[in-house]
């Protein structure tokens, strides 16, 4: 029904919809002619900003974390969510950060301000267990450090600081790599490029093919990012060799390697998966490296993680330093303290850093451990294919292989939650899911 005191009317043709406009008291209303039939307040050319925004789709890992907790299957697994679990299915807080913890609410007794770049010692400590004890770069007070919100925070501090020092500079990352990897890049306004990385026929990493992109199509002043180590999705890492021949690229090329390294430690040791990162760094003049405390101290929440850079020259680290702080304070200021000040007093107290790493060996023995059982299980539930690389592979992640149809018929009919990629987080298994998870592979192949 028409309202009585219509003074005018405007027919306007918006969004494939015939629109009325309606003067009503002096004020415009939007009456639909072919809809349904309602009055909605009128604003003119002047839309309200946030009207036309599309929606993003839910992110997929944690849409499936949602599916996973609302299913009522005894039996559902969920091989999702990128985070450690036990035998029990729990993530839980590491001892020597429960004892530190403790130390620090008997002691703390100010909340004031951090600096912009955080903790001095928090990031001296870190710079050691990124680049080793005694390494070259520190003692030659070639590196900017800044404690940051994870290590997501620390890539974004990092693009943010590229794009200061050369605005859309060139990022190449492979395929595939962290989801996250191209949204941060893309926001701090950076260019993205891809090298090939993963060879899903070898359930290898395709060296020879990211090697001649890298030759033939990077160019000096281009970043490379590639992962510390235990790939993230693939668990597929590079060798020794491989970093010394990508080092010996960067070097000739004047590309500047960037190295995120979010699983220090759950691979083959804290020395060990730091090994390439650390051979590339004495290699060439320039470096930026993104580390991150979430996995190997259990501190995701705590959002704990270090941004580096490493320069050719001290006097040109104390320029980054300043440009990095300037990055961070227009951002979010300075980073949360609870989570490095937790590491910081881990680290400084032989005791509790024993105890840490002691730990985190569990941790990497019980990751190794379920990759090996998971073999077997696949073979003792009648799969003929080949999944020893599985066994081969590093960290929490493996592509299992699978198509899409297959992820579907494990998600809908097996309760088994993965990513549409296939990626598995081996550490989601444990002895009671195990054969399960076993069979329902078995039987979607
Ligand atoms: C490859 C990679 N880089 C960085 C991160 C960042 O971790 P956080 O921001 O939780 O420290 C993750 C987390 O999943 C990751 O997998």
């Amino acid at each position: 029904m028409m309202p009585a005191l219509v003074s005018k009317i405007l027919l306007k043709y918006c969004e494939k919809q015939l629109l009325s406009i309606v003067l009503l008291s002096g004020k415009a209303y939007t009456f639909s002619l072919l809809g349904k039939a309602c009055l909605q307040p009128y604003f003119g050319e002047k839309r309200p900003m946030f009207e036309s925004l599309p929606s993003v789709p839910a992110d997929p890992i944690l849409h499936l974390a949602v599916m996973h907790r609302e299913d009522t299957n005894p039996n559902k697994v969920d091989l999702g969510l990128g985070v450690y679990k036990d035998e029990q299915g729990h993530t839980p807080i590491m001892r020597a950060v429960v004892a530190a913890e403790q130390r620090l609410l008997d002691l703390e007794d100010t909340k004031t301000y951090v600096g912009m770049a955080g903790w001095a010692r928090y990031n001296q400590l870190l710079a050691d267990v990124v680049l080793g004890a005694d390494n070259q770069p520190m003692a030659e007070c070639r590196v900017a450090i800044a404690q940051t919100p994870g290590g997501t925070g620390a890539l974004r501090v990092i693009c943010d600081f590229i794009n200061a020092a050369k605005p859309a500079a060139k990022v190449w990352v492979g395929k595939p790599t962290w989801a996250n990897h191209h949204a941060i890049i893309k926001s701090a306004g950076l260019t993205l490029a891809e090298f090939p990385y993963f060879d899903a026929a070898t359930h290898s990493v395709d060296f020879a093919a990211m090697m001649a992109t890298l030759e033939t199509e990077a160019e000096a002043g281009d970043l490379v990012l590639v992962h510390g180590c235990c790939h993230n999705p693939s668990g597929a890492d590079l060798n020794l060799e491989q970093w010394r021949a990508l080092g010996e690229l960067a070097h000739k090329k004047g590309l500047i390697p960037f190295v995120d390294i979010a699983y220090q430690g759950m691979g083959d040791g804290m020395e060990e998966d730091a090994a390439g990162l650390r051979l590339v760094a004495s290699m060439v003049d320039e470096m930026v490296i993104a580390s991150s405390c979430s996995k190997n101290f259990g501190l995701y929440r705590e959002r704990t993680g270090t941004a580096l850079v490493i320069t050719k020259a001290a006097e040109h680290a104390a320029v980054v330093q300043g440009q990095m702080n300037g990055v961070i304070r227009g951002n979010y200021s300075m980073p949360p303290s609870h989570g490095a000040l937790v590491v910081q007093t881990i680290l400084e107290d032989p005791e509790l850093k024993a105890d840490w790493l002691a730990e985190l060996a569990e941790v990497r023995q019980r990751i190794a451990r379920l990759r090996s059982e998971l073999v077997q299980a696949l073979q003792a539930a009648g799969v003929k294919q080949d999944f020893s690389f599985i066994e081969r592979q590093k960290g929490m992640f493996s592509f299992l292989g699978v198509d899409k149809d297959q992820v579907n018929s494990l998600v809908n009919d097996h309760s088994v939650y993965l990513v549409g990629s296939s990626r598995i987080n081996v550490a989601g298994l444990n002895d009671t899911n195990m054969a399960n998870f076993a069979k329902a592979v078995a039987a979607v192949l």
